[in-house]
């Protein structure tokens, strides 16, 4: 899961999704990152934490981790918050980059819209509570397909 800074979009959606993980009982194995350089090591924004809270997603232990293209050979599947962020991916793995790999979250839910979901970073908490039911509804659309093609 990547979106820009690994501290709003991409640790809910890690969040979200190994909820879900856990719930429909896959051995998957989820992580999230960032594409630009800047919180590294920090954990996510309050309201990420907060809105994931209410919930019942803990996502307090994640720490800022910057997107690398060695990501492409780790794992499976790797999911872009939004538009921009596809891009950054694909200029920071450069030959690596894997299009059949790579995708937007977004499409799981609404394939080739191309839809973004909104930075929430200088927004109003409501902001992340919008954010965070965009992100649900793909990670149980993307669960929902996968759990059928791999587990059944
Ligand atoms: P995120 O939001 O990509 O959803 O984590 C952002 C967080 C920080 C910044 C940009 C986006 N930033 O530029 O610091």
């Amino acid at each position: 899961m990547v979106c820009l800074g690994n501290i709003c979009r991409s640790p809910m959606a890690e969040g979200i999704l190994k909820k879900l993980v856990k719930q429909y009982n896959l051995n998957w194995e989820v992580a999230s990152a960032g594409t630009n350089d800047y919180h590294r090591g920090e954990p996510p924004h309050p309201l990420a934490r907060k809105v994931c809270h209410i919930h019942g997603i803990n996502i307090d232990s994640i720490r800022k981790r910057k997107f690398c293209a060695t990501d492409f050979k780790e794992y499976d599947r790797i999911y872009a918050m939004a538009t921009d962020v596809l891009e950054e991916m694909r200029y920071i793995a450069g030959k690596d980059f894997d299009a059949r790999k790579a995708g937007l979250l977004m499409d799981e839910l609404y394939p080739g819209r191309r839809i973004s979901v909104p930075d929430p970073w200088y927004g109003p908490e409501d902001a992340f509570h919008q954010a965070y039911k965009m992100i649900e509804n793909a990670c149980k659309a993307l669960v929902e397909k996968y759990a059928v093609t791999c587990c059944s």
